[in-house]
């Protein structure tokens, strides 16, 4: 796991959209995995500005989510694949019909997040992974608690995970849906390259668990270890409490400049 804290962090959204490109450059039809919430944000952002500058082509890439809420209806604002249509797709030229998540509106739940393994082992499976983490270590909606080797499936938010994301919907935490689909730790550690974003002090305890702790299903980030190229980009107010940090800035000061992330 290598740990990244730029000295600006702004540089955060600008690296990740780099390694975006040299995959895309080497890989024209790469699969991407697209995570929602604010931190991709600004990720999202820079691979906009980039495909508005001609500097980048999503034309034959395709794209998987990593989660959806359970039972909102097609048309709320907050449904994930309608917040990755107006924050991804509708920005960059990637074909709609290649943008994919599971299914929260399926009769069949259990079916649905079969199908969606299936679709993604069909692609190919996920190039490089983009990823956000909750305040109590989840991945995806992997909340506390979830199998390490868990699949897509369906799964209950904690109160702690509908709090935090309750700011969506209009800070009315009943407003927050209980169950998810979400991708599996096992599905996500499937992708060849993980990049993590952590961004604000709220995220540290959290960061300190999965770069420092020991791997354990009580913060379902720490399976991140165990994966063979994942990349974890921080602000100083995510690293605030790592016991490592001067290492880890020394270590990237010191790194040359073409071995990207
Ligand atoms: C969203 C997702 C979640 C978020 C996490 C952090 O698709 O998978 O794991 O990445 O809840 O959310 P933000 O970025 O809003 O702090």
């Amino acid at each position: 796991m290598e740990v990244i804290i730029p000295n600006e962090p702004s540089q955060i959204p600008v690296l990740v959209a780099d390694a975006i490109c040299a995959l895309v450059e080497r890989k024209p039809d790469a699969t991407l995995g697209i995570a929602t919430g604010s931190t991709p944000l600004a990720i999202y952002d820079e691979l906009a500005r980039r495909h508005d500058a001609g500097e980048l082509s999503l034309a034959r890439a395709k794209a998987f989510m990593l989660d959806e809420y359970v039972g909102l209806p097609a048309e709320h604002p907050e449904r994930y694949r309608n917040v990755i249509d107006t924050a991804f797709t509708s920005r960059l030229d990637i074909d709609p019909a290649n943008v994919h998540g599971p299914d929260g509106l399926a009769d069949d739940l259990a079916e649905a997040c079969a199908d969606y393994e299936r679709r993604i082992v069909e692609a190919g499976g996920v190039d490089l992974q983009i990823l956000g983490i909750g305040t109590d270590g989840h991945i995806a909606f992997n909340e506390p608690g979830s199998s390490l080797a868990s699949r897509t499936r369906i799964k209950t938010l904690t109160s702690q995970t509908r709090i935090d994301n309750a700011r969506f919907f209009g800070g009315d935490i009943e407003a927050v849906p209980r169950h998810c689909l979400t991708q599996g730790l096992g599905t996500i550690m499937d992708a060849r390259h993980v990049v993590l974003v952590a961004l604000g002090k709220g995220k540290s305890e959290a960061v300190h668990n999965l770069t420092e702790g020991p791997v354990s299903a009580l913060w379902p980030a720490t399976i991140l270890q165990h994966h063979p190229h994942a990349s974890v980009l921080l602000d100083p107010g995510a690293a605030s409490r790592l016991q490592l940090s001067d290492y880890y800035r020394e270590a990237y000061e010191s790194k040359p400049a073409w071995q990207g992330l």
